[in-house]
């Protein structure tokens, strides 16, 4: 079974791409072929440093490994020296109909936030995000809810040329959590914990003190009782799903464990048990940091196996394309 998901390198790795995205990851090592890449093409629908980019991306690089990713199990690269995403984003963008773009809400999220520039990267991310899954003949795809749109468009995209041109693409499936595949925002249960708003997140290699700090103060909900009840208790809710992620036990098993006890217990227990499971993260991260060359080395590695695999399927699409 071949899988891949990639990541921007827009910022450092919070617990919900963790639990949502990277948690799963890790398991999948063990269970098929992996392919990881850094999208750093993708970031750049909004406006990147040029002079700090190159270290943003080996920052996230470095992250990766430190979350657990390991070289030699997976292929881990950096998309934008993989020239055929770009040349098949070109061509699916010949099939995709605008209108399907223009319904995307993280476009128009985006479009939002962004109003001063809605370029048309921005429109078109989800036809490279396509190209990124196809050009691998991907089987599965773990990502975190927010990207299931993407993964349907995807797979309309995959269906399309397939009849248009003939059996060319693997029609992907996203592969999306029961539970934690949504971690909300610790500030506000109500929106999603998103690197785009750096105050909402709970990175995996913050310090114990502003993990502390960051849970004591999480937004919780009117009552006393711990209880799992997204709709009218979503704070306690997101708290519960991420004590049972990092503890690795159900959610009722812990609702029943602070039955009696207040939110303040439950946030306690909670920020002791996110010192104790962050702290690998945090020691293998200082330890990558003086091995730059290193992992290098090991994007190198990633871009000759990405290279191969997306050159052979590149060849078929020109052919069955008609092009010169
Ligand atoms: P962000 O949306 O914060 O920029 P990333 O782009 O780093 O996050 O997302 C990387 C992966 O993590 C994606 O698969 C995404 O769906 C997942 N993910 C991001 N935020 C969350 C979250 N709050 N809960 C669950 N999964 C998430
Ligand atoms: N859009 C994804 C995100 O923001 C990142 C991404 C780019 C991706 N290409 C992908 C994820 C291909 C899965 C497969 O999180």
């Amino acid at each position: 079974m071949r899988i891949l998901s990639g990541i921007q390198p827009t910022g450092s790795i919070h617990i919900g791409a963790y639990i949502g995205a990277i948690s799963q990851w890790r398991e999948l090592q063990k269970a098929g072929e992996c392919i990881f890449f850094i999208a750093d093409l993708h970031a750049l629908t909004i406006p990147q440093e040029a002079k700090d980019f190159p270290k943003q991306t080996l920052d996230t690089a470095i992250e990766l490994l430190a979350a657990g990713l390991d070289p030699e199990k997976c292929v881990i690269f950096i998309q934008s020296q993989i020239k055929e995403h770009a040349e098949l984003c070109w061509l699916l963008n010949t099939i995709t109909p605008i209108a399907e773009l223009e319904r995307m809400t993280q476009y128009k999220d985006k479009s939002k936030q962004f109003r001063k520039n809605i370029n048309a990267g921005l429109l078109n991310y989800p036809v490279l995000q396509a190209a990124d899954i196809l050009l691998y003949q991907t089987e599965s795809v773990p990502v975190g809810k927010d990207q299931q749109q993407h993964l349907e468009l995807t797979k309309t995209i995959a269906r399309k040329f397939n009849q248009r041109y003939g059996e060319t693409f693997k029609v992907p499936e996203a592969l999306i959590l029961q539970e934690g595949a949504k971690i909300m925002a610790l500030s506000n249960p109500k929106k999603k914990m998103s690197k785009s708003d750096p105050q909402s997140c709970l990175y995996i290699f913050d310090e114990p003190d502003a993990i502390k700090k960051k849970i004591m103060s999480a937004v919780t909900d009117t009552g006393k009782t711990v209880k799992y009840d997204p709709v009218k208790k979503p704070g306690i809710a997101n708290l519960l799903v991420i004590y049972s992620s990092f503890s690795g036990r159900p959610i009722k098993e812990i609702e029943k464990q602070f039955g009696g006890k207040g939110y303040a217990d439950l946030k306690k227990q909670l920020a002791e048990l996110l010192v104790i499971q962050l702290e690998p993260f945090r020691r293998k991260k200082k330890e990558l940091l003086a091995r730059e060359i290193y992992v290098k080395e090991i994007l190198e590695r990633g871009r000759k196996r990405a290279e191969t695999i997306a050159q052979t399927t590149m060849e078929e699409v020109r052919k069955k394309m008609g092009l010169f």
